[in-house]
């Protein structure tokens, strides 16, 4: 797809605060091109928006909610219409230990999160992937929690679920099953012992997060699955890499944490700016990047810090 302007164009989603605030902000410093900010609620986008417009940064808008389809299309087709297509794609938009309320089951609050984390972003992959243009770059916000060794329930059955997802031939089909088997286990209470993670008690600040741990091994799991599906694409040069922000103080960690916002958004935007790839200057594809730029090995790891 040709470009209708020329101009490069940046989209960074759940953007109107938190690290995709920030990667914005970093994106609007450094990207040559159009930086768009999303988020699912216009007024919070827009509010945003003018934050950085005070701070002497051009940001465009456009509302997406990666949970409603329709509004991922209709910001495909906006792009399309506008820019001709997609150079750098943020994958931020996440939600994290969702409050269970009393009305709502362990259960339920696990398919909500494994739904917008992992389905969702899929689908709105799977929706921008065609307008993406050579040597375009995508970034999937995964998480320490992603490390595939988070798989930690009993053994042997953990090991046998992270060789599954660690199968180099993997495909999205099996990479769903893995997700509704999770989603079975939590339902049946036995996850534990299926090998799936039982996070309780495992640090002290601990919440009820298998969802969140499982939904983010499936993005970093996915991210290897996209890389391959790009090594096939005749549009020259595409990467995905999944990063782990860090400890990042935002409201998802109840403004807890070791970084800044822009500390967070770092990495994850040294990827969206990854320069086009030539022998001398090999950029990663496929990987999984802790929040100091380092290449983790995801299956075998260590990761080189608790956070
Ligand atoms: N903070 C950390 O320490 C940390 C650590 C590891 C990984 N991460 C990852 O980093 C990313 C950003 O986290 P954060 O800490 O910045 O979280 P945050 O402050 O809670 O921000 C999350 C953003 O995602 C948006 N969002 C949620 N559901 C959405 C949807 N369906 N469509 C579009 N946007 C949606 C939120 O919008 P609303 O304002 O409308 O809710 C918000 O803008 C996430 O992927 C998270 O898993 C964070």
């Amino acid at each position: 797809m040709e470009a209708k302007t020329g101009t490069r164009v940046a989209v960074v989603t759940g953007a109107n605060k938190g690290i995709g605030y920030a990667a914005v902000m970093e994106l609007c410093a450094k990207f040559d091109g159009i930086v768009y900010l999303t988020s699912r609620d216009e007024t919070r986008g827009r509010k945003a928006v003018e934050e950085l417009e005070k701070m002497g940064l051009r940001p465009a808008y456009h509302q997406l909610d990666i949970d409603d389809e329709s509004s991922v299309v209709k910001f495909r087709d906006f792009l399309v219409e506008t820019h001709g297509g997609l150079d750098v794609l943020i994958n931020n938009a996440a939600i994290i230990f969702p409050m269970m309320t009393p009305a709502e089951s362990f259960v339920e609050s696990i398919r909500k999160t494994i739904d917008t984390n992992f389905y969702h972003t899929m689908r709105a992959c799977k929706i921008l992937f065609p307008i993406l243009r050579p040597h375009a770059r995508v970034v999937h916000l995964t998480s320490d929690d992603g490390h595939l060794l988070r798989i930690s329930g009993r053994e042997p059955e953990a090991s046998v679920l992270r060789s599954k997802f660690a199968a180099p031939d993997l495909t999205e089909q099996e990479l769903c099953q893995l997700m509704e088997d999770f989603i079975d286990a939590a339902k049946k209470g036995d996850y534990f012992e299926r090998g799936w993670p039982n996070s309780v008690g495992e640090r002290e600040d601990t919440w009820p997060n298998e969802g969140y741990i499982v939904s983010k091994v499936g993005i970093s799991a996915l991210t290897r699955i996209h890389q391959r599906q790009f090594d096939q694409d005749p549009r020259e040069d595409l990467a995905v890499n999944c990063v782990h922000p860090g400890y990042v103080i935002t409201d998802a960690t109840f403004q807890k944490g070791e970084k800044t916002i822009q500390e967070g958004a770092e990495a994850a935007c040294w990827l969206a700016m990854l320069p086009p790839s030539s022998p001398e200057n090999v950029v990663p594809k496929g990987a999984y990047v802790w929040h100091d730029k380092q290449l983790v090995d995801w299956v075998n790891g260590p990761t080189p810090s608790i956070y």
